[in-house]
């Protein structure tokens, strides 16, 4: 493209200023200005400059990245150019994590090393356990794995070593492959149950299987439909670009901290109900409202406001069909058919006609969004419900890496640090307490 441009005046100096327009793959989508060009615009010598205010950073491109792609118009997701439907159906999720972080796919020279590299990575330190011990029997999984990752960077110190791109590359294997051993010890720790070690054999959403249901000493032998249904479950949870959780990944590891810390950080963010928190409140919701028939009633008391927000809808970014809802709402009917029909389902499904129908929702642009219906199939597998944001996180884990990396790699990106607009009290006296 050439140089583009935006004239601006200062209606307070009356200058005027030229600040070119910076585009990324598709010039119609990611105009950007750099935001430091503003500072030359200046209502006197000793003024700071103008900067933008972006609560939430609603409008502001935090950098530029080259792996994931939405257009939330039109409903359009894609990891490294590559379409989101066509990865779930023809991909595994460990080469789905190969892409986001590599930049390519695997030949299968290359498929196979990784594999063989995650796996002989799924092992945790004896002394883990003795942590998981330490949580109460009622612990949700989600604190323990945010607790249990940012302790693993005790285990290593050589993670520290951010800026060599080899060490980056152990501590990526070693975090990719020991998420799914933490969120099933967390979940086996809830119930009480036995430990059970990985499984070398098994691949690595079988493995995960194993070590949360396992419950003899006979050879686990994962469902090959419950299987195939979960990596496309965590193909479409691998990655979407500069969400709460990739910020905070991005913005901890800016100050160089470990990737262990810094994924400890970014899971924490997607703890929250209105982030990867959200298709447990969607199941929370669906027995709350416990039949097809109160469904109408329902979404009246949340146009009311007195229902708070109906769970598994909306999103900052897409105003169209989340694509990932679509396979998900697909892959359901292929899941109950092994496991029998969720009868929440029903619900779900009256909600989202409703919903869809009604001018709320409609004029507001919501629409289903990736927690909607996922819930209702991690249910059918028999996950519980505080493990739905660690199904989220285990596979999210290969995203937050990428973005990690990227952000590293780039020359561009310093340590976060935003600036405010300050509206506080000017300078005043300190007043004694005997005053
Ligand atoms: N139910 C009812 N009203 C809603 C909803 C909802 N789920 N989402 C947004 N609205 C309304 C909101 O009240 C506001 O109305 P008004 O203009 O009258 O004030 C309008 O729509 C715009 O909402 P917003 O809060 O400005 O939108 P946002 O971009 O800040 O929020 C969101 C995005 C995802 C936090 C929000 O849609 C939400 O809270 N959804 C429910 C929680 C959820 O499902 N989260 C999962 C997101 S997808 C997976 C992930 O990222 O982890």
């Amino acid at each position: 493209m050439g140089q583009d441009s935006l004239t601006i005046t200062d209606n307070r100096t009356g200058k005027t200023f030229e600040i070119p327009i910076h585009y990324g793959t598709y010039p119609e989508y990611g105009a950007a200005i750099n935001a430091s060009e503003l500072r030359q615009i200046k209502a006197s010598e000793e003024d700071f400059g103008l900067l933008t205010y972006d609560p939430s950073f609603t409008n502001t491109a935090s950098c530029r990245s080259t792996i994931t792609f939405i257009d939330g118009e039109r409903g359009i997701l894609r990891y490294r150019g590559y379409p989101i439907d066509e990865l779930a159906n023809e991909s595994t999720y460990l080469e789905t994590a190969y892409l986001l972080l590599n930049g390519e796919l695997p030949t299968s020279d290359e498929l196979g090393e990784w594999i063989w590299d995650i796996t002989h990575h799924t092992m945790l330190h004896e002394n883990i356990k003795k942590f998981i011990d330490g949580f109460r029997y009622d612990a949700h999984p989600m604190g323990v794995l945010v607790g249990t990752v940012g302790a693993l960077s005790t285990f290593y110190p050589g993670a520290k070593d951010v800026l060599d791109e080899e060490a980056r590359r152990k501590q990526i294997s070693r975090l990719i492959a020991k998420m799914p051993t933490l969120a099933a010890f967390a979940y086996r720790h809830s119930r009480g149950l036995p430990y059970v070690y990985p499984d070398n054999d098994l691949s690595y959403v079988g493995n995960f299987l194993s070590m949360m249901f396992s419950v003899t000493d006979a050879k686990f032998e994962p469902e090959p439909t419950l299987v195939k249904a979960l990596e496309v479950l965590f193909i479409l949870h691998a990655d979407h670009e500069q969400n709460c959780s990739t910020s905070a990944m991005r913005g901890v590891g800016s100050s160089r901290s470990d990737p262990f810390s810094a994924t400890a950080a970014a899971a924490a963010a997607l703890y929250g109900p209105l982030h990867g928190g959200a298709n447990e409140s969607v199941l929370r919701m669906l027995n709350h409202i416990g039949s097809r028939q109160n469904v109408a009633g329902f979404i009246e008391t949340v146009k009311q406001g007195d229902s708070g927000r109906l769970m598994g809808f909306g999103h900052r970014v897409y105003k169209n069909y989340d694509p990932r809802a679509a396979v998900i709402k697909d892959l359901a009917h292929e899941v109950f058919a092994v496991t029998g029909v969720n009868p929440l389902l029903e619900i779900a499904l009256e909600l989202e006609r409703i919903a869809l129908e009604d001018d709320y929702f409609v004029s507001r642009k919501l629409y289903p969004n990736v927690d909607f219906y996922s819930g209702i199939i991690y249910q059918a597998m028999g996950f519980p419900t505080a493990m739905f944001p660690v199904l989220f996180a285990i596979p999210r884990t290969a995203g937050w890496l990428a973005q990690w990396g990227e952000m590293l790699s780039d020359s561009d990106q310093r340590i976060a640090r935003p600036r405010q607009v300050y509206a506080g009290s000017d300078q005043r006296e300190f007043a004694r307490i005997e005053d």
